[in-house]
């Protein structure tokens, strides 16, 4: 499957969400109909960290994703490249959540650095979903969990593609009008229609080196929670 909208530079990238950063939390909410509080508590629940751990939340823009894991008692560093999207979450400072900015492909953390690591509408994003895969391995500790949320596709064909005329006509209307930021909402559509379905990603989280890998849907597919353990 191509991904052309990888086509862009990792700046482009930064920059278009250093654009839709003032708004992109009112955004996923009007988008997703209010699911995506729904998702992030399912996440929460998957990683389950508590007091005394330390969770990575990777391609956190605004720490929307990473709040879920500091209300249940753990500190979380909430890592991203768009410091746009940093900017605006560190409007909102919590107690033990820390904005760092960095590269997914290149993480600023030493090894085995983390007892949970996480992603959240992210890496789907990243230019290389391999080496970010890697990259999360190498900073969690043995034996450590990575949990996956991404949206994916649904297991009927014929509403799959119903759902794909939503995302190519509909959202990017919506969302253009909303944001004032087509672009974004054209590469959402797009990047979600070229992302490997449940049980491809789940391949590639293995061949990254993670172990006990499973995957369960939320929202009929929609999105799709993946699940894996570093082994040792
Ligand atoms: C759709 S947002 C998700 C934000 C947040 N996790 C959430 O659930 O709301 C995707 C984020 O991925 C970030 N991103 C994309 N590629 C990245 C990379 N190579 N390294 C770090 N962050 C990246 C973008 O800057 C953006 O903030």
């Amino acid at each position: 499957m191509t991904r052309a909208y990888l086509d862009k530079k990792p700046g482009e990238v930064s920059a278009m969400f250093d654009r839709i950063a003032g708004r992109y939390d009112l955004l996923n909410d009007a988008l997703s109909l209010g699911q995506d509080r729904y998702w992030r508590k399912i996440v929460a629940r998957a990683v389950g960290a508590g007091p005394g751990q330390l969770v990575l939340d990777l391609a956190a823009g605004t720490g929307t994703s990473s709040r879920v894991f500091t209300a249940a008692g753990a500190r979380c560093v909430a890592c991203d490249f768009s410091l746009g999207m940093l900017q605006v979450g560190a409007r909102r400072p919590a107690s033990g959540l820390r904005f760092v900015a960095g590269d997914a492909l290149a993480l600023p953390f030493a090894d085995a650095a983390f007892d949970a690591v996480t992603i959240s509408f992210g890496l789907r994003n990243v230019a290389d979903t391999g080496q970010a895969l890697a990259e999360l391995l190498r900073v969690t500790r043995p034996g450590g969990r990575l949990v996956v949320c991404e949206f994916s596709k649904l297991p009927v064909a014929g509403l799959n593609t119903l759902y794909e005329q939503y995302l190519a006509r509909v959202l990017p209307l919506i969302a253009g009008r909303l944001s004032g930021n087509a672009e974004a909402y054209d590469y959402l559509s797009e990047s979600i229609r070229d992302w490997p379905g449940q049980a491809e990603l789940g391949r590639q989280i293995g061949a990254a080196g993670w172990s006990g890998v499973r995957w369960r849907n939320l929202t009929f597919g929609v999105v799709a929670l993946h699940l894996a353990r570093r082994p040792g």
